[in-house]
């Protein structure tokens, strides 16, 4: 049998590829107006850090995780990253950024892997583009991250969405806010899903989180952790809030949503799409303040968020903002016969060097079946040549969206095929030019 790409690992094949990258392009614009840097970190890390950094009661470590033993010796546990934060704080670490600067604003696009089970918008290879702002404890910071987020979605035309927000509070505020929670659900435990039963001594607050109703219903009236915070972290809290309001941004408080990883503390966010199916998760992050000293370095406080970008490009499309078709290339050179060829494979490729998307034939093809993949190609021009035209340094270029064809000496070509492409490229594209020769049909 025909080799298949595994299960929740998906090809990119070049015609969805406009699509990836008005999207990057897009993603890169705004982060150098923002003034991030781009890092371009390891696919793998060791295990360990995934474990102490993401924690070790989240699904991601728990179920999700692509881990290895390698080849040293002794062995050594390593794991396909499932997500960038505690991989971006351990360079953090590694470059000693903190003396480096006192603020680090750093970006990344690339591949994530997590065993998930696989359905719509859910991938086991799937790709994110996140950023984190390192230094500040301020909510500052805070807003500037989210104002980016929602940048993002605006510039790239995804308006269907809304951003849930809830602050979690510290480590300390969470141990109060643990047991009470867990007081609530063990009183209310027949009444909540297998999934949170199972999971409410390890991680109780995901219980908040699950999408059941049966668990929305037993946790309607179980404590909020906004009643648990000091006054500093609700300080922090509305002053995220205040700056929110100030940029224009529109949020929903939700109690409810306490984010899959350990490392948060504070603030927590989500954007969610509202077209996307169970899948709606478009992005999410928060505030981290006690990651990087927990993988070893010195305590940095610090925030960022990811984003699904197979999910962007579904919010996209739904929005009809998805970039459209192509065309491969520009110029189509077609050669008649075995010198024609060889003159057609030499032009493509000056062609080529002079800036021009340009190609030919490898296939020994007739005239019309040249024509016929010049259509396809989408190229607008076709420079057809012949043993006349070799003999007269001439080559007959036809406009294939005009359906005009003129003459044109080998000597002026790269210079007269650029004019062309501007003028079919320019506003008044399609009125034929009245000094040019007329119509020559290829022979
Ligand atoms: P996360 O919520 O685990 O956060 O993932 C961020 C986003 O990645 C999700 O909102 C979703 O769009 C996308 N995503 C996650 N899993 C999959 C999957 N299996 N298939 C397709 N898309 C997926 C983080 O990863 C944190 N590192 C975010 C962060 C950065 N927090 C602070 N800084």
């Amino acid at each position: 049998m025909a080799y298949q790409s595994l299960k929740g690992f998906r090809d990119i094949l070049p015609e969805e590829s406009p699509r990836w990258r008005r999207l990057e392009e897009t993603i890169r614009s705004l982060m150098r107006r923002g003034g991030y840097g781009e890092v371009r970190l390891p696919i793998v890390e060791a295990t360990e850090l995934f474990a102490r950094g993401v924690g070790e009661g989240t699904d991601i470590v728990g179920k999700e995780m692509y881990s290895f033993l390698d080849r040293s010796d002794p062995p050594e546990s390593i794991t396909l990253r499932p997500e960038l934060t505690a991989g971006a704080a351990r360079a953090f670490v590694q470059h000693s950024m903190m003396q480096v600067q006192p603020v680090t604003k750093w970006f990344y696009i690339g591949p994530m892997f997590r065993y998930e089970h696989p359905q719509a918008g859910r991938y086991r290879q799937f790709h994110q583009f996140g950023l984190e702002l390192y230094g500040s404890p301020h909510p500052e910071a805070d807003a500037e991250v989210i104002v980016m987020g929602m940048e993002l979605l605006h510039e790239l035309g995804i308006e269907n969405f809304r951003l849930r927000l809830n602050s979690i509070g510290t480590p300390e505020e969470r141990i109060g806010y643990r047991a009470a929670l867990l007081a609530y659900l063990h009183a209310h435990v027949g009444e909540l899903s297998e999934d949170s039963v199972r999971r409410m001594d390890t991680n109780p607050l995901r219980v908040l989180d699950s999408k059941r109703e049966e668990d929305i219903r037993a946790t309607a009236n179980a404590p909020h952790i906004m009643d648990a915070l000091g006054d500093e972290s609700r300080g922090h809290f509305e002053r995220v809030q205040q700056l929110l309001a100030a940029a224009g941004v529109g949020y929903t408080l939700d109690h409810r949503l306490v984010r899959g990883l350990d490392y948060y503390t504070r603030t927590a966010f989500e954007f969610q799409g509202l077209d996307l199916g169970a899948q709606d998760a478009l992005g999410g992050g928060g505030r981290y303040d006690g990651l990087i000293e927990q993988i070893g370095g010195r305590a940095t406080p610090a925030i960022g968020f990811s984003f699904g970008m197979e999910r962007l490009l579904i919010a996209m499309e739904n929005a009809g903002k998805s970039a459209g078709p192509e065309p491969e290339t520009d110029i189509y050179v077609v050669g008649l016969d075995d010198d024609s060829r060889r003159w057609a494979f030499t032009q493509t490729m000056e062609l080529r060097r002079q800036g021009f998307a340009a190609d030919c034939d490898v296939l020994r093809r007739s005239l019309k079946a040249q024509m016929r993949e010049a259509n396809r190609r989408g190229a607008r021009l076709a420079v057809i040549v012949g043993g006349s035209e070799l003999e007269a340094r001439h080559a007959q270029v036809k406009d294939l969206a005009e359906g005009v064809q003129h003459g044109i000496a080998f000597d002026d070509l790269g210079g007269e095929l650029r004019h062309m492409l501007e003028r079919a490229s320019s506003p008044q594209q399609g009125t034929a030019d009245p000094a040019a020769p007329g119509p020559i049909s290829a022979s």
